[in-house]
This record gives C-alpha cells, structure tokens and sequence, in this order.
C-alpha cells in the first residue's frame, strides 16, 4: 500500500487535494470541497479539457457566491500516460489525492430498454471489475513512480479493487463510500426508530459494497454478512433500533448519477476528517487495501481501524472476505487475480458473448476495452446509442 502519513509525515492543516478523474462522482466532490473551509487549494486533473475547465469555473464561480475563496485548478491529465501524472504530482506535491477516474460508470446497464436492463442484473456488480481496476492500478503506479508520500484515496469499487491492488504492494490508503453510504441510512433509520436526534445515535458497521444495493432497495434474501452496533446513552440499543431491519428497509434513492452527492457526503467526511486534529469516526472501504468496508479513526495523523468491542480484526477481516461471492468474486488470489463466480460470468456469456472467468489485473485494461465494446454491441442491437444516452443522463 501508499505509505500512510507517520507523525513526521502528518498532513497540514490545509491540505492540497487532487482529484483524478472529472466525471459525475469527481464533479460532486468538487463542489462540495469548493464549500468544505477546512481544505487548501484544490487542483483537478482529468482528460476532457474543455469539460474540465468549465465544471472548475463553475465550482469556483458557486462557492465565490457561496462567500468561500477556495483556490481550484484544472490540468489536463490522460492516466494512460501515467508518467504526466507522476510529473503533475512531483509538481504539485497534493497532500491528498482522490481518483474517481474509471472507464465506464456502474448506471449505464440501467440506460438499456427493461428487458435487457434485467438481463444483465442477473450478474452481479463484481464481474464489471475491469472498468474499474485498470486506471486505479496506473494511478497507484504513477504515485509510486513519484515516489508520492500523501494520501490516496480511491472511489472505483474500492472494496474489491483495493483488496486485488494489496496483492501487489499497490494498494491506495483508503477507499470512499459504500460502507458509510450503508452507516448513514442505518443512522437515520435507527434515529428515527428510537426517536432520537441522529446526533445520540452511533452506529458501528462492517459491511462490503454487497451490501449497498439491499440496504436502499430492500431485500428479503440472505444478506451478506456483517457486524452492525447501534449505541445511544451509553447502551447497546442495536435490537431496540431494529436490529437487522435497519438494514433491510427499504430507502429509497433517485436512480443513476444522483446517488453521487451521497458518495460525495462521505467521501468529503473523510477528507473532513483528515484536515483535524483530534480523531473523527467514519466509515469507509479498504484501509490498507482491506477487502470490504470498517469503521475507522481519521485525523491529520492518518488513518486507522477503530476498535470494535467484541469483534477482532481477523474477524471483521472474515465477514469482509466472505462478502465477496456476494458480489460475484468467489477469491481473490494471492498473485491478484481474480476468480469470478461462474454464475456471473455465464449471465454476460449469454448476453454479451463476454467470456471471462477470472481477471489478472495486468490484464484489466484489455478486458475493459472488450467489455465496453460488447455492450455498445448489447445496446445496439436494442437500438440504444449508449454513450448518447449516458451523455443526456449524466448531472456533470
Ligand atoms: N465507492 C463508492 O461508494 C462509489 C459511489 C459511486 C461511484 N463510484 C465509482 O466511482 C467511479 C466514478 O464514477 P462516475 O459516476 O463519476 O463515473 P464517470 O462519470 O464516468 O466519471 C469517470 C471519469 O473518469 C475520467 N477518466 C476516464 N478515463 C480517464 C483517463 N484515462 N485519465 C483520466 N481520467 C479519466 C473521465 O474524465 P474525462 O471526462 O475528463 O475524460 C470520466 O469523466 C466509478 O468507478 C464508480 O463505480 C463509487
């Protein structure tokens, strides 16, 4: 993994951020950072210049009117010429960088007519793994070739993508979202259901992006497994709160990009958190290159797991690792490659003719490239454009 700030190494007070990839998560983030007093200067580094300078402007242009001065910057910057990311960043010397570049964003299958829509959510979200790992992997890449000693944080499919980057020395410091988009509606659920301020209520949890789509949509089926404490004055009220219904209600959220400004909330947290002094409970993915999401401690010292009473690392560790074939991974090897469950792999068989039943993440980039190709194919024969509809749906 990126080494993470030692007390000789401990970020600012007004840490410099950069944010790899400027699309509808990256844009949110943007905004909300543009208003967040305690972060320095933000840079924004993607490849679409036009796009970039204009999503910046506007950013800049907001928080002005909002009354905040924070300096924002846009570079151009391909991450499949990892090499200007390393110079861009030797440049700038960013105490926090946060990639949201990914290939393909996750909502597109939802722009297919609902019959082919509902072919491929028969796979789960684990076998879309090579949109997601390629550019991470260069990201880390470059960072090590600048010899980058801050913070990386990473939002494409942290839980899996950081746990495979582990396996080879590359994992990022930290993901983003999931588990705490998981922790956030549990709070407000159990808040509500004890009929308390969400400030009396904490919660604990450990839980994998598995968990993501049951938690908002409900479900009745097995869940993935995980660890989940309520607490409020002092009690243990995790049963009185609903116990596993918080996890199992429904709450619902509009489809597609909105659900970034929830991502973007937790992801500002985080970097909230790590502009402070004292210790701020969070939750998010893969610390250290974890499979799987925790709650932890984040302060300018850094990032650790926080201590759950009556459940040890390894164990949070085993709920996270079993989680994984909820999402389509059967295991993660030791050289980084991935084994997909067969189920998943035959429902893109099918209907793609993309046929892959495991991923070496040297080869992450070949394998998005064909599944990319093949959904347009998909779509196309549904007479959808994909990229012409993902243009008119997109918020950024
Ligand atoms: N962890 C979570 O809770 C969570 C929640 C939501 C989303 N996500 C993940 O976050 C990622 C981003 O989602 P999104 O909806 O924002 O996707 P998106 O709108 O497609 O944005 C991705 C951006 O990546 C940039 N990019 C692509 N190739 C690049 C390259 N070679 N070099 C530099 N930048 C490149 C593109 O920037 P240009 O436009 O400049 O080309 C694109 O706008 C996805 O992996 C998604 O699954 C995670």
């Amino acid at each position: 993994m990126a080494p993470s700030p030692d007390s000789a190494r401990r970020l600012p007070a007004s840490p410099r951020i950069m944010i790899v990839g400027l699309g509808d998560l990256g844009s949110a983030v943007l905004e909300f950072l543009a208003r967040e007093p305690a972060v320095g200067p933000i840079l924004v580094a993607s490849r679409n210049a036009t796009r970039g300078e204009r999503r910046v402007n506007l950013a800049r242009a907001g928080a002005t009117a909002q009354g905040f001065t924070t300096s924002i910057r846009f570079a151009q910057l391909d991450l499949d010429r990892p090499d200007d990311l390393a110079e861009l960043v030797a440049r700038e010397q960013p105490d926090i960088v946060l990639s949201t570049a990914t290939r393909q964003t996750w909502w597109l299958p939802d722009l297919l007519p609902p019959e082919q829509a509902a072919q491929l959510r028969r796979a789960r979200f684990g076998v879309w793994l090579p949109l997601h790992l390629g550019l991470t992997l260069k990201l880390m890449q470059a960072l090590r070739t600048a010899d980058y000693r801050g913070i990386a944080l990473t939002a494409p499919f942290p839980d899996v993508v950081n746990a495979v980057l582990d396996k080879i020395g590359l994992a990022p410091d930290c993901g983003v979202g999931n588990v705490e988009e998981i922790a956030t509606k549990v709070l407000l659920t159990a808040a509500r259901n004890l009929r308390q301020p969400v400030e009396n209520v904490r919660v604990t949890l450990v839980a994998h992006h598995a968990l993501v789509s049951a938690a908002f949509e409900g479900s009745d089926r097995r869940l993935p497994p995980y660890f989940l404490r309520v607490v409020s004055g002092g009690e243990d009220v995790t049963e009185a709160a609903g116990g596993e219904r918080l996890l199992r209600v429904p709450y619902p959220l509009p489809p597609g990009p909105a659900i970034n400004f929830l991502t973007a909330g937790c992801t500002v947290r985080l970097i909230r958190a790590l502009c402070h002094e004292a210790d701020t409970e969070v939750h998010a993915p893969a610390p250290e290159g974890l499979p799987g999401g925790y709650p932890l401690l984040a302060s300018r010292s850094g990032i650790r797991l926080a201590p759950i009473d009556g459940l040890t690392h390894e164990e949070a560790v085993a709920i996270n690792e079993a989680s994984h074939a909820f999402d389509g991974i059967e295991c993660i090897e030791p050289d980084g490659a991935v084994i997909f469950r067969p189920e998943d792999v035959e429902v893109l068989r099918r209907a793609l003719g993309y046929d892959a039943s495991s991923l070496k993440p040297e080869e992450a980039d070949d394998r998005a490239g064909e599944l990319m190709a093949k959904l347009r194919e998909f779509a196309g024969r549904a007479a959808v454009d994909l990229d012409r509809a993902w243009q008119a749906a997109r918020i950024s």
